[in-house]
């Protein structure tokens, strides 16, 4: 078997998983949840689950990586070998095959307006734009190839030259580029009410059904549930303190969605647009909004902020391909470029599914679904959520509290004064937090 890669510094560690953690998540679901949940009371909600629900979950996959240094089904296997637990791993294998297929279709869309962007098509009347492209069949399947095709390119390169490497470069360039959209948002006339309405909580908005989109969305903005943290964390250099690298990438991935919010919402309502009006707000209003933009000024911001997208949608997807590729190479001693094509053609044959039914396998639904939201939800609302109510109850139940104290605490000799909270939320409170988003799912 090769010898086991590490990341080279404890900041390329947090930049890998911040890279995974902000994503599409962040600017393109994050901002339109917001405007279908009504706006900063769901703001709210989402940082308290971020830390009393999703920290603790963050720390028990970095302790089960960190602890084997190995990927989540050798992991598992060897800390509770012969015992029924093992079936996580199946899950995490599934799990990312099924994510990593629909999130590259958007992916795919993010190339695709990229190159409008380049080839000024986002500066002119774009009304339909969105709907009548993703209908279409070559379009999107092309962008959605050449999307997964660049992610499978840097899991190639390995852990230090390709998701090292990657990361170091585009993270500190995503912060740049958003804030300067910021900015450049907030001097829009009529903005402020965007503002407003990220800041300005009505509470009367809040139901169970908003308190678990919330949650949910919590987890699949910090990657958890399938193992990606898990694997990142088992790259970990020896003397990392987890605890500091848990809320560091949580920091980061909750201020870029705060961010994406400002970016987005101020633009939205500048324009006079509907914030609640779903998965197009993204690719839909900000291209309208550019359109009546001075057209150089559209097209650069057009440019930057699809390139935004790209770069952040990439830094995710590689912590997708990294699960599967990980799992072939320690348990199945297939070498990395072999693993790499075969998760990516498996990837590849679902993502067509996806991709196409927004077009012609529109008419194919399961469960009322199309193939696409049917992936999406089953995806983040069980799938994900599972897996995370699987991880915080192997360590909080089953390994020994003396194995836990000894990994989270680096042996004794750090964040010995917060073990017990941790504890307790990883025990009690997330277990609970996630068994209520599964009762409303349910009852909704
Ligand atoms: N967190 C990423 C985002 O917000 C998506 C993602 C990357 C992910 N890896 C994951 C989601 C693992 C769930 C599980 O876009």
């Amino acid at each position: 078997m090769n010898k086991r890669e590490n990341f080279g510094s404890r900041l390329a560690l947090v930049l890998a998983m911040a890279g995974s953690a902000i994503g599409l998540g962040n600017i393109w679901r994050f901002p339109y949840l917001v405007g279908q949940n009504g706006g900063a009371a769901f703001v709210i909600i989402y940082i308290v689950s971020c830390f009393v629900l999703v920290l603790p979950i963050f720390m028990a996959e970095s302790i089960i990586g960190r602890r084997t240094r190995l990927s989540t089904f050798g992991a598992i296997k060897k800390l509770a070998p012969g015992s029924p637990w093992k079936w996580i791993g199946l899950l995490t294998v599934i799990t990312p095959l099924l994510i990593l297929g629909y999130y590259s279709v958007v992916g795919g869309w993010s190339v695709d307006y990229l190159w409008k962007a380049c080839t000024l098509r986002l500066t002119h009347n774009t009304a339909g734009l969105f709907p009548g492209f993703i209908s279409s069949v070559w379009e999107p399947l092309i962008a959605f190839t050449i999307f997964l095709v660049a992610t499978a390119v840097i899991i190639l390169l390995g852990v230090k030259n390709g998701i090292e490497k990657f990361t170091k470069i585009c993270m500190p360039a995503l912060f740049v580029l958003i804030v300067g959209i910021v900015i450049y948002g907030l001097t829009l006339p009529g903005s402020m009410e965007g503002v407003i309405y990220l800041v300005k909580p009505d509470f009367s908005k809040i139901d169970a059904g908003v308190v678990a989109a919330a949650m949910g969305q919590a987890f699949f903005s910090m990657s958890l549930g399938m193992g990606a943290i898990l694997t990142y964390a088992s790259y970990a250099p020896e003397n990392e303190n987890i605890l500091s690298s848990g809320v560091g990438t949580t920091l980061a991935d909750l201020g870029f969605a705060l961010l994406a919010g400002f970016a987005i919402m101020p633009a939205v309502f500048s324009a006079g647009i509907q914030p609640g009006e779903g998965p197009g707000l993204v690719f839909d209003t900000l291209p309208y909004i550019f359109s009546q933009m001075p057209s150089w000024i559209g097209a650069i911001l057009g440019i930057v902020f699809f390139l935004t997208i790209l770069m952040a949608a990439l830094t995710s997807s590689i912590s997708m391909l990294e699960v599967g590729v990980a799992y072939l190479q320690e348990e199945k001693g297939i070498g990395r470029v072999k693993g790499t094509i075969i998760i990516t053609l498996i990837a590849w044959v679902l993502g067509i599914f996806c991709s196409l039914s927004f077009g012609p396998l529109a008419g194919v639904k399961i469960f009322g679904l199309s193939i696409f939201d049917c992936i999406d939800k089953l995806c983040s609302d069980w799938l994900l959520p599972l897996g995370g109510l699987l991880f915080t109850l192997f360590v909080g139940w089953y390994m020994s509290k003396a194995d836990v104290r000894d990994e989270f605490t680096n042996h004794g000799t750090a964040n010995v004064g917060v073990f017990s909270v941790i504890y307790f939320l990883m025990r009690y409170i997330a277990p609970v937090g996630i068994v209520v988003v599964f009762i409303t799912n349910l009852v909704l």
